[in-house]
């Protein structure tokens, strides 16, 4: 018997269609990106264009976004975005959706010897294997010698492993220079060092976000 016709127009609702494939994945992974957010960031968007075209390139295809660093003072809406960009990245719904945010601090935190129940190791690896990670308020403290390797370490893992990388901090990547040639203030090649300089200047899409304290403005205008 001959098998009788069968209908293989998938319409965008049904499952087959990769239209409905991909509005599954990205429902997954922004129910995802909410539980991992911060309540303070969970309505961020991301709106600054620089940040909107990163977010993008990392959606289309990880390892062609390299790093994004997003400089500014206090108060500028770095954290903002960064959560914006993730959030992006989860809109597209990507096959794998899986981020580690964390400030640097407590990074550091976690990465000291005793600070964590898996060791220093575990850690490292932890975060330099995730698809995507988050480093905000990085370079707010000076770094010892032992965090400046730590954080040399997981770098250049992302940098090697062409990983995506956010960071936020609130130092200049390079502060001028003074008629001697000398830094006129703090930076993060300072903080970080030439070795992860050098990775930045390759990898990083640098933004400054500029303008006043918006905590200040949120507070005044409430
Ligand atoms: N585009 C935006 N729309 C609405 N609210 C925003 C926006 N950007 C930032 N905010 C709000 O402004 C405040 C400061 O933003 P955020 O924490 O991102 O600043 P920051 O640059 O990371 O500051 P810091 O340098 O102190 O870490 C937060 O309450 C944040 O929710
Ligand atoms: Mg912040």
């Amino acid at each position: 018997m001959e098998p009788g016709p069968t209908d293989t127009t998938f319409t965008p609702d049904d499952p087959g269609h990769p239209d409905y494939h991909h509005r599954q994945r990205a429902t997954v992974a922004l129910a995802r990106w909410e539980s991992a957010t911060p309540c303070r960031y969970r309505q961020a968007t991301a709106t600054h264009p620089g940040v909107t075209a990163w977010a993008q390139r990392a959606a289309a295809d990880s390892r062609d976004a390299g790093f994004l660093v997003l400089t500014g003072t206090i108060g500028t809406g770095k954290t903002h975005q960064a959560y914006g960009a993730l959030r992006t990245i989860a809109e597209a719904g990507p096959p794998r959706f899986e981020f580690i945010a964390t400030t640097a601090p407590d990074m550091y935190g976690r990465l000291r010897p005793g600070g964590s129940d898996k060791g220093t190791e575990y850690e490292l690896r932890r975060l330099a294997t995730v698809p995507l990670l988050l480093l905000d308020n990085l370079g707010t403290e000076k770094l010892s010698e032992w965090t400046e390797e730590a954080t040399y370490r997981l770098i250049n893992e992302c940098y090697n492993q062409c990983l995506p990388l956010i960071v936020t901090t609130n130092l200049p990547v390079r502060a001028p220079l003074d008629d001697h040639g000398r830094p006129t203030g703090p930076d993060l090649v300072g903080r970080l060092g030439e070795r992860l300089a050098s990775r930045l200047a390759e990898a990083a899409t640098a933004l400054i976000l500029n303008g006043p304290d918006r905590r200040r403005h949120l507070r005044s205008a409430s």
